[in-house]
């Protein structure tokens, strides 16, 4: 890529475009447990960059701002320049994963209303759960701030819960970042089956990065990314 290089996470790179924006260029790495589990997935680059420009396009016909811009190439995404918040924020609609270890509930239970969780962005301490003191204290969101993105975080289940459930899809959980740009605070990052649970609906057979998490083989994980990429353009 002919760009200055801004930044390198585990599965993209920040380039620096133009003065207004960045390109989001999608790897084929797959990885888990911080980085623990590491892969490479030909093609995994093109599905994501493609799987979460259209659920931001999504989001954008809803009024939802989000930091997608248009796309550079089939793996690159031109976005806006956000300044990001090193906070990762979870909505969950049904209990899975890490906080069925963290507390005394059940695989499975239904949160109604959905919970929002925050966790600081530090693979060295494993994320670490955040609360609103910590996020003041470490100047990441304010009390205020903290319950917009709580607002956004269920605007934007409202709008993927519904368009899933009409592809028979049930979506447990997802993970969404925030940057600023000026006093706006806008959705970043990516939306993929990397951030987020999504279970057939009717068998309950799971679709996204858990199958990676708890050991499928890469073809089996490939599969399933673009079984999923079908049914939610077709
Ligand atoms: O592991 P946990 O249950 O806390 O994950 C909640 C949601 O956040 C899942 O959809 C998971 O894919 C996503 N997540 C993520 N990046 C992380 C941790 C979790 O996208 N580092």
């Amino acid at each position: 890529m002919d760009f200055a290089k801004v930044a390198e996470g585990k599965t993209k790179i920040v380039y620096d475009y133009d003065k207004e924006h960045y390109l989001l260029y999608f790897k084929d790495s797959i990885t888990a447990g911080d980085g623990a589990r590491k892969d490479e997935m030909p093609g995994k680059g093109v599905l994501n960059a493609q799987t979460s420009a259209f659920l931001f396009r999504i989001l954008e016909s809803k009024g939802i701002e989000t930091h997608y811009v248009g796309m550079y190439d089939e793996r690159t995404m031109i976005v806006k320049k956000l300044s990001m918040v090193p906070v990762e924020v979870v909505l969950r609609n049904i209990a899975t994963g890490s906080i069925v270890k963290r507390l005394p509930i059940k695989e499975g239970e239904k949160f109604n209303p959905p919970i929002v969780e925050f966790f600081l962005k530090d693979d060295e301490r494993h994320d670490p759960l955040l609360n609103y003191s910590h996020m003041e204290y470490f100047k990441l969101f304010t009390r205020k701030e903290a319950e917009q993105v709580e607002e956004v975080m269920k605007q934007v289940n409202n709008v993927l819960y519904n368009f899933f459930l009409e592809k028979g899809l049930l979506l447990y959980d997802f993970k969404l970042e925030f940057g600023r740009l000026g006093d706006k605070l806008i959705i970043g990052d990516e939306i993929t089956l990397d951030s987020m649970r999504i279970r057939e609906k009717d068998t309950l057979r799971i679709l996204d990065k858990d199958l990676y998490r708890k050991g499928a083989d890469l073809e089996t994980v490939k599969r399933s990314y673009e079984e999923f990429f079908k049914r939610i353009t077709s």
